[in-house]
């Protein structure tokens, strides 16, 4: 009927075993759940449970997988969405950081953080990325030709290492020390919480709840440390730290309470290290597995650099590395699905939406699916030319997120990944031990299980 509009649908259920029903299923494989059903609908179903009629937090959950959509829930009505429930156990260590915050209090901390994240500010971190990427190849090369490496442990600390440098500089060696030791302890704990909605509150002074309280306390008392030592210096830095100290409001001059730089700092250590890290592994893999995109890669390396340590002005004659990097990013996203929860019901293309309703955006899917990706299995680095990126939709590949809540560290991470490539493949060949088999594992990140071992050789 003309001038009436036709009431929203509601959105196909996966229905699974009486009374757990489908999220039993999406529990058990998350992956296997998205890969298997999401081809079955057009970008949006519901997953079931009985317990979601219990729980007051947790009344619906659904999958979207349409380009559009995710760009309506990320981008255009993105104020009706928050965070989903899975964030609130990173607030322990992380406060109201940027990851945990929302509404108005999040967009002043973005704007007040946005500039110390802009590429020329940037540029200043090259040399602590090339100098540390430099020491894990002079480790490599100490060690026997052939010897067996853990990838994905030599490329966290190498990235800690670099985020820790890029916040302190070199004044608090001790402080990058006690970071190092703690924060993969709180990564652990965290990643336990999240997976486990039940776990005992962190009030309840279990000895297991008392050793990972100290672990929150050490981060941020570390960088309480930091702050009073500058605040009775007059010494000038140039770090992440001085940057998050100096910050004001444009607008109203305001700046950041230590409280505040505690959790912003808590929040860049934890964001800032182990996806890059999680994303340098699957790229050596995706390599080890691909041995033509590899002779490309040194091809590229040895014409740009000739052996020299790369630096910013020679990240555009590395080209086929950014694609490299691109292309690992698609098939392997670390942060492979996002979770927002509904304010207020809404309608999505036709579909309801409504209040409080929980929705899984799976990256991971949206970046293997054959409708954009033409051979989705395949590795293919051309895809990313400038030709090809044309006219792809900005939602079918977004490894960062997108939308206001874009990664705040995509170029300081892009800038890492392309200067450190180059210089290890110039140096080693690596390749996965002959017996060596992993899964691939959906955490918070998405990582090899087992962690990755390569043979390394050197060329
Ligand atoms: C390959 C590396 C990285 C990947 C794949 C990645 C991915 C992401 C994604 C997908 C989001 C959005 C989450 C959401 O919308 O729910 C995000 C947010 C964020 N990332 Fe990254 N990230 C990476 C590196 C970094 C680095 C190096 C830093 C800091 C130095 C960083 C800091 C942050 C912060 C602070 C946020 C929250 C931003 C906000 O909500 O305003 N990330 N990241």
């Amino acid at each position: 009927m003309p001038g009436i509009a036709a009431a929203p649908k509601t959105p196909p259920i996966v229905k699974g075993p009486w009374p757990t029903g489908s999220l039993t299923l999406f529990a058990k494989d998350p992956i296997e759940f998205f890969m298997k059903y999401s081809p079955q609908y057009e970008g949006i179903y519901e997953v079931t449970s009985i317990f979601f009629r219990v729980a007051t937090d947790f009344k619906q959950m659904m999958i979207i997988t349409d380009p559009d959509y995710v760009k309506h829930i990320l981008q255009d009505n993105n104020r009706n969405y928050r965070k989903s429930f899975s964030n609130e156990p990173l607030k322990l260590l992380l406060g109201k950081g940027l990851i945990t915050s929302e509404g108005d209090f999040w967009r002043k901390q973005r704007r007040l953080i946005q500039p110390a994240f802009h590429r020329e500010r940037l540029a200043a971190f090259a040399q602590i990325m090339t100098d540390e990427c430099a020491a894990l190849i002079k480790k490599w090369h100490a060690l026997n030709d052939k010897s067996v490496v853990n990838l994905s442990h030599d490329m966290s600390e190498m990235t800690l290492r670099i985020i820790c440098k890029a916040m302190f500089t070199a004044d608090v060696d001790d402080a990058i020390e006690l970071v190092n030791r703690e924060i993969n302890t709180a990564n652990e704990k965290l990643v336990a919480r999240v997976l486990n909605p039940m776990s005992i509150p962190l009030w309840v002074p279990t000895p297991a709840n008392v050793r990972e309280k100290h672990t929150y306390d050490a981060i941020r008392n570390v960088v309480s440390s930091v702050i009073d030592k500058r605040r009775k210096s007059n010494a000038r830095h140039d770090d992440l730290m001085a940057m998050l100290m100096e910050a004001r409001d444009e607008d109203t001059g305001e700046m950041m309470s230590d409280e505040q730089i505690k959790d912003e700092v808590a929040t860049i250590f934890l964001a800032g290290h182990e996806t890059t890290a999680v994303s340098l592994t699957w790229l050596f893999h995706c390599l080890d597995e691909n041995p033509e995109a590899e002779a490309k890669l040194l091809q590229e390396a040895k014409t740009a650099l000739n052996g020299r340590t790369p630096v910013i002005e020679d990240l555009k004659n590395l080209e086929y590395t950014r694609m490299v990097v691109e292309e690992t990013m698609r098939l392997y996203p670390t942060v492979w699905s996002l979770g927002r929860q509904s304010y207020q019901d809404d309608v999505i293309d036709g579909w309801s939406v409504p209040e409080a309703t929980n929705i899984f955006i799976p990256i991971y899917y949206i970046h293997r699916c054959e409708k954009y990706w033409p051979e989705p299995l395949k590795f293919i680095p051309e895809r990313f030319n400038n030709e090809n990126s044309k006219n792809r939709h900005k939602f079918a590949y977004f490894p960062f997120g997108g939308g206001p809540r874009l990664c705040i560290g995509n170029n300081f991470a892009m800038m890492e990944m392309q200067l450190m490539v180059p210089m290890i493949i110039q140096q080693f060949h690596l390749q996965k031990p002959e017996n060596f088999k992993f899964k691939i594992t959906p955490l918070i990140t998405m990582r090899p299980d087992p962690e990755m071992q390569m043979e390394i050789f050197e060329i």
